[in-house]
């Protein structure tokens, strides 16, 4: 597996093959990797000819700086996974290298998307991400790139980049990767006490039981019983829980047949903040 730190390095590289006609997948990351990231380079290997996968803690979309100090580093492990999982190419860059002096400031319209769930509570976050996956479009130019569900409201804001900036990729989504006890695998559950980590198995729970009892129960209640399923008897913290329009993201108070919808959840445990959700 090639390692590229470089843009020229790896621009060179892509050129290269996309004239001899290769197609080119790309996994974007902040490392720390887990089965879930490597489910999307499974994904991306059996689809691309070149499979790129990129390391970058990209502080521009923490709004915590504290969190960004402590982001999880396991660099050494995450090399063995890429090239367990026949990763082409790391593009392992610097932060200078990705964000050099006198560039212009970064924005886009994102909409409702940033003042609703993780727009709201992580203010900036997405502008940061559209960023930094923007300067990843532009430099790798994959004809595929793939994404975890787990952070949902993430895919919509790039779907709406790739919209907006008009850009020839094809998104792809894999599913979340759950651990045995049903909560959804994320670099941070590396912060988790092994208690922490079974207690926080109730995210799902809750998201389970809404699911199950969706068109029998008055929504109102259904949350109501959520947020006890997560907090009842654990440490655990709601900072949101809500049912909303798949499309929109925008909470609902009424299910229809002919519409889709999603629960979204983000909660607080042992200082890490862990979200999940689950399509209806
Ligand atoms: O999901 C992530 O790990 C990050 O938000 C991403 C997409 C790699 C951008 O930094």
């Amino acid at each position: 597996m090639r390692i590229s730190k470089t843009k020229s390095e790896l621009q060179a590289f892509i050129q290269n093959e996309k004239q001899k006609g290769k197609t080119i997948g790309l996994v974007p990351t902040m490392g720390a990797l887990h089965e879930g990231h490597l489910s999307l380079l499974k994904y991306l290997r059996a689809r691309c000819d070149i499979l790129v996968c990129s390391i970058f803690i990209n502080p521009t979309q923490f709004n915590d700086p504290e969190d960004l100090k402590h982001y999880p580093v396991t660099l050494d492990q995450d090399i063995e996974g890429l090239r367990t999982h026949h990763c082409d190419v790391l593009f392992l860059p610097s932060v200078d290298e990705m964000y050099p002096p006198g560039e212009q400031e970064w924005h886009i319209d994102l909409g409702d998307l940033e003042t609703v769930w993780e727009g709201k509570h992580r203010p900036g976050h997405f502008q940061g991400v559209t960023q930094i996956v923007y300067k990843l479009f532009n430099l790798v130019k994959p004809d595929r790139a793939c994404f975890g569900q787990k952070d949902f409201q993430q895919i919509k804001v790039i779907e709406k980049l790739i919209e907006i900036k008009n850009l020839p990729v094809t998104l792809d989504i894999c599913p979340t990767q759950r651990d045995e006890n049903g909560l959804a695998l994320s670099s941070r559950n590396k912060f988790l006490s092994p208690s922490g980590e079974k207690k926080a198995a109730k995210i799902h729970e809750a998201l389970q039981y809404i699911h199950k009892h969706i068109h029998t129960e008055h929504l109102g209640n259904l949350l109501k019983k959520g947020k006890e399923i997560i907090e009842d008897n654990t440490p655990l913290e709601t900072e949101y829980l809500a049912i909303c329009d798949i499309d929109t993201l925008k909470p609902v108070t009424q299910i229809h047949s002919s519409k889709k919808y999603i629960i979204v959840v983000a909660a607080w445990l042992e200082g890490i903040r862990l979200i999940d959700n689950l399509p209806l």
